[in-house]
């Protein structure tokens, strides 16, 4: 009755986690969800031209703004090679659709983000470890370089360098998502892998989920050109064009001179609240798992100092009144124990302080 691909389809577990969060006096650590008070409060009247059908790589006056963005970056991001998309999840789903058969060798780390791993999976894709020095192996690579999720590692420039050449020569396309760019608290290179290519096919896409609302289900791409019509093709048979009303709002935000103030505003929040997060953990858990403190992004990556799973200990916490995300789902395959992602966006203090206490207390309960 349904499609072949239907047979690799498994439930989200983070949707199945986002799903209980808001029972009251639930703890999330799980979602990559913003900081609720950092969500923007808007006022605008709409204009009935945003309410309108519009062109499928999305409004004119949005993809130059993008483009003098990513331009900045060094990007060969022209105005006519940059699409508005709805969510950057729809870009790893239009890059699948143009590379994965059933079979397909698609390079990803391990970890790496979990809902690219479900697209590629779906379009039936083979995972190989991506190694930022050698030869991708595949015609596709995917890579999270910026504060990545789950890990929240952020690839030094050596790497960069190194993963760019390796792609080039190879002729591998390279695919780089980057959410998470603006949301720095320290030092770390940042400039685009595939900014470095200089020629070869590449895509890189970023969002406007975690700098502005997540709800308005933006983000945006450039590819180099022998892919960007092919990506627009695919768009269109998906949803026409991203929401024009989510366009206006993103648009506004962006040409409004508090846009930059905002950025900075968001990070010197967040590296208030990872810090304060940081000091929660080696009180509670510091015995008990090692971690690093990232340099930007949203998560924690926690290592146990036993390899348990994870997974089998989240239902419990949930009754606890506490949810996290097993490490052990970020993995292509052979997913390694003891593994734990904890998102410090969204709790407050308390919250955290209430949540970590008790994660500590059932780790001890599994003999930690
Ligand atoms: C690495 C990565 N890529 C893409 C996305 C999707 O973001 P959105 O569709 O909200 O732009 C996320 C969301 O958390 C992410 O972590």
């Amino acid at each position: 009755m349904f499609s072949q691909r239907i047979a690799s389809l498994r439930p989200s577990p983070i949707r199945e986690i986002l799903s209980v969060i808001d029972r009251p006096g639930m703890v999330s650590f799980a979602g990559g969800l913003p900081a609720s008070e950092t969500l923007p409060h808007l006022t605008h009247s709409i204009a009935p031209t945003s309410l309108q059908y519009g062109p499928s790589e999305g409004d004119p006056e949005l993809r130059t703004l993008v483009s003098e963005q990513l331009r900045a970056l060094g990007l060969d991001a022209p105005t006519e090679r940059v699409m508005i998309l709805s969510g950057s999840q729809q870009g790893i789903d239009l890059v699948a659709k143009l590379f994965v058969d059933p079979g397909t060798p698609v390079a990803v780390e391990s970890p790496t983000y979990l809902a690219a791993l479900q697209v590629f999976r779906l379009y039936g894709a083979d995972f190989t470890d991506l190694n930022w020095a050698d030869s991708p192996g595949a015609p596709l690579a995917y890579v999270v370089p910026t504060f990545a999720n789950p890990t929240g590692r952020c690839a030094i420039d050596g790497e960069r360098d190194s993963l760019a050449r390796a792609c080039l020569d190879s002729g591998t396309t390279l695919f780089e998502d980057d959410p998470y760019r603006e949301l720095a608290y320290g030092p770390c290179h940042r400039a685009p892998v595939t900014a470095r290519m200089g020629g070869g096919s590449w895509v890189y896409q970023g969002s406007f989920s975690k700098t502005f609302a997540p709800g308005l289900r933006l983000g945006f791409l450039t590819a180099s050109e022998d892919l960007f019509p092919r990506l627009v093709m695919l768009k269109q048979t998906v949803d026409l064009h991203s929401s024009t009303l989510s366009q206006q709002l993103v648009r506004n935000a962006l040409t409004d001179p508090s846009w930059a103030s905002r950025l900075d505003e968001l990070a010197s929040f967040y590296r208030t609240r990872r810090d304060s997060f940081d000091d929660a953990l080696r009180r509670h858990l510091g015995g008990l798992a090692e971690w690093e403190t990232p340099a930007g992004g949203l998560f924690f990556w926690l290592r146990l100092t036993k390899p348990i799973d994870t997974r089998t200990l989240l239902a419990t916490a949930i009754d606890r009144g506490v949810a996290f995300m097993p490490g052990e789902e970020f993995f292509p395959d052979r997913p390694q124990l003891g593994t734990m992602r904890l998102n410090f966006s969204h709790a407050d203090a308390d919250a955290t302080e209430r949540g970590l206490r008790t994660l500590a207390q059932l780790l001890a309960t599994c003999g930690l």
